[in-house]
């Protein structure tokens, strides 16, 4: 089963609501918070979360009583469940039965109880319990009419990204048997005839502990290829009972795109039956709207286009921030819009209700702890009535104009350490290239290496340090047949094992590139150089000699003075540029618009604009993001305020429009 085979749960509309934590409130206050629910337009509710120890107080002692009258009332009142599998939060009796299921960190410390995810997902133990709570959860509510879709644990890998116990290290050493088949394979792969680290038996390897620095690379790839791999196994053990004991009903877990660095999301959605996202503002960054984009374009990309589920989002602050900054007046309301313009098909928060107690009584809510006089309650039930507006919306499908390469394995293998300069960042490079687009109001969808290119114009291909021969062929094809490539500096350097690509760098792209790089040459910290074209970079510069490609930009200065630095290459239809130093903003804008990156014409800066488009209409999101009011030249029904639009349409400043258009 896979992301494709699923539909989205069959609400017909646009779900809007948030995790519902009743068993922190008594019972009389259920019946408020569903009054106030229908108040707010409130649709659809996550539950469960992380009640484990309220479902089953003992082992093997089941209370299903309040959970069976929270769901009756929330049905009654129409209201759909997402009802979640609380394997998020084991019961403390489960670790004290089980103290080996705990999970323990690279230093070797064993964690403690008192919060949420501090089990080992190769712990049988810990198997066995998730999968025993996830089929009584099946078994008693799998055919209640109230549920609308199963909410597997929560945030797998989210505090710890991995675990370094005795039977992590078994499962490890069995998976590398699956991958390697033989121990000659894997000495090979991770070069072990490096520092003596040859290994003669499988018992004898180890996950990456604690360890005198320079820890085998290929070693730390692939624990970090198990680990992510070990907790889609978790999910899959849930998902087989779910879909066993409950058919039909699709099965999602809120994944952490692109906050979690540590779960392989490509393979993630091809496991999950939908997908969905948890997405919190960089609060103190002014740009955190684009930021909050391309979340959720790569959402979407990894839902394979198909609409997605916003599961959690924030109505105001965090309370884990360093600076928990308020959302100004309007921007709850830009980021829900921003998220279903780029193919969201609900607006769920985290959370319902503020919680008077716990680690968390700081975070916002739909209802916060000022209750239903405040600015936030008004504009939650503002937000409800709007996006009652919008069913037509669900089911249609964001319009991209370029791809964006993404691989989470690349981002892993250019961190490690030893790389050639500290300064070396994934996030930095695609943030940067992203940010261009999205200021050119042009709409990215993100690709696998190997994924399919040929529907795009246009792909960036950002850092990607680690590059398998046959994403360089799938790369190398899409040029030939008639694409426009950028490829930004340290891409293509090693194959799947870390291993430098033979030949020179960058040894997977040099004949497309139709250049060699003979040296790397990162600059010192805070220094800059200068470029023909009036363009200045910082932080990395490399020495190029080309083979077939021109030059379209040279170094002025720097190590690499008088050098090119900005090439072009033909290839078969197509074109490849290169570019070997690090720019941002305008600079990198000169370059990619050159390179065929055009703004969209006629637009006001802070425009925000995305397409969806259906079988029988199509849909303009526009989102102000600026102080200014806009108008944009089109025509058809404005979907928030019910008005005709001949010609143009005014998008107010900071507010958001939703065009049927006619055009
Ligand atoms: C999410 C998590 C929620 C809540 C929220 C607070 O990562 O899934 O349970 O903790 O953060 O922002």
């Amino acid at each position: 089963m896979n992301g494709g085979t699923r539909a989205l749960p069959r609400l017909g509309k646009i779900g809007y609501g948030g995790d519902y934590t009743p068993e922190q409130w008594p019972e009389a206050v259920w019946h408020e918070d569903v009054r106030l629910m229908r108040e707010a337009g409130v649709n659809q509710v996550s539950v469960g979360i992380f009640a484990w120890a309220l479902l089953e107080p003992a082992p093997g002692d089941y209370d299903f009583g309040w959970l069976d009258r929270v769901i009756a009332m929330l049905h009654d009142a129409g209201i759909a469940v997402n009802l979640a599998t609380p394997t998020a939060a084991p019961p403390a009796w489960f670790f004290q039965r089980h103290p080996q299921a705990r999970q323990v960190t690279r230093e070797g410390h064993v964690l403690g109880g008192g919060a949420r995810h501090a089990f080992c997902p190769s712990s049988p133990a810990y198997r066995k319990a998730a999968a025993g709570i996830t089929a009584q959860l099946a078994r008693r509510y799998g055919d209640h009419p109230a549920l609308a879709l199963w909410h597997a644990h929560n945030e797998y890998g989210w505090a710890n990204s991995a675990c370094y116990c005795e039977a992590s290290a078994s499962a490890f050493r069995e998976w590398l048997r699956l991958r390697y088949g033989t121990l000659d394979e894997l000495n090979a792969a991770w070069g072990t005839s490096f520092w003596g680290q040859r290994y003669g038996d499988w018992t004898e390897i180890d996950p990456p502990r604690l360890a005198p620095p320079g820890v085998n690379p290929t070693q730390q790839l692939d624990f970090l290829r198990f680990s992510s791999d070990e907790y889609l196994a978790c999910f899959r053990d849930e998902r087989d009972v779910l879909h066993r004991l409950a058919p039909g009903v699709p099965v999602t877990t809120n994944f952490m795109a692109p906050n979690c660095k540590w779960m392989d999301y490509w393979r993630w959605a091809a496991e999950v039956d939908v997908i969905s996202n948890d997405h919190y503002l960089q609060a103190e960054r002014t740009d955190n709207h684009i930021e909050l984009a391309m979340a959720a374009d790569l959402t979407r990309s990894l839902a394979g286009g198909r609409p997605w589920l916003l599961m959690e989002h924030s109505t105001g602050a965090v309370n884990w921030q360093p600076r928990n900054i308020a959302k100004a007046p309007g921007e709850m309301r830009r980021n829900s819009f921003a998220h279903i313009a780029r193919g969201a098909d609900s607006a769920l928060f985290f959370q319902w209700r503020a919680s008077r107690f716990g680690a968390e009584k700081f975070h916002s809510a739909m209802l916060p702890h000022a209750g239903t006089s405040s600015r936030m309650w008004r504009d939650v039930a503002r937000l409800g009535a709007d996006l009652s507006n919008m069913d037509e919306l669900v089911g249609t499908r964001v319009v991209p104009d370029l791809a964006v390469v993404w691989d989470w394995e690349a981002w892993w293998a250019l961190e490690l350490e030893w790389r050639p300069s500290v300064d070396l960042g994934y996030l930095d490079r695609l943030s940067a290239y992203y940010d261009r687009a999205w200021r050119a109001h042009r709409t990215v969808d993100f690709v696998h290496p190997e994924g399919d290119l040929s529907r795009y114009p246009m792909v960036l291909v950002p850092s990607l340090y680690l590059m398998s021969s046959a994403a360089a062929a799938n790369l190398a094809a899409y040029v030939r047949d008639g694409g426009t490539l950028v490829v930004s500096y340290f891409s293509g350097i090693v194959d799947e094992t870390d291993t430098v690509h033979p030949g020179g760098y960058p040894g997977a792209l040099r004949d497309l590139l139709g250049l060699s790089v003979e040296e790397f040459l990162p600059l010192r910290a805070g220094s800059r150089v200068r470029l023909d074209g009036d363009l200045t970079a910082d932080v990395w510069t490399e020495r190029l000699v080309l083979a077939g490609a021109e030059s379209v930009r040279r170094y002025l200065d720097g190590p690499a003075a008088g050098e090119p630095a900005i090439t072009r290459h033909r290839c078969g239809e197509g074109t490849a540029w290169y570019v070997s130093t690090r720019l941002n903003g305008r600079d990198l804008d000169a370059v990619l618009t050159e390179a065929g990156l055009v703004p969209h014409a006629g637009l006001p800066d802070g425009l925000e604009l995305v397409r969806r488009v259906g079988d029988s209409a199509s849909y303009l999101i526009a989102i102000n993001h600026s102080d200014r009011d806009a108008e944009l030249a089109a025509s058809g029904k404005e979907l928030i305020t019910g008005a005709p639009c001949h010609g143009t349409l005014p998008v107010p400043a900071g507010d958001v429009r939703v065009l049927r258009t006619t055009s």
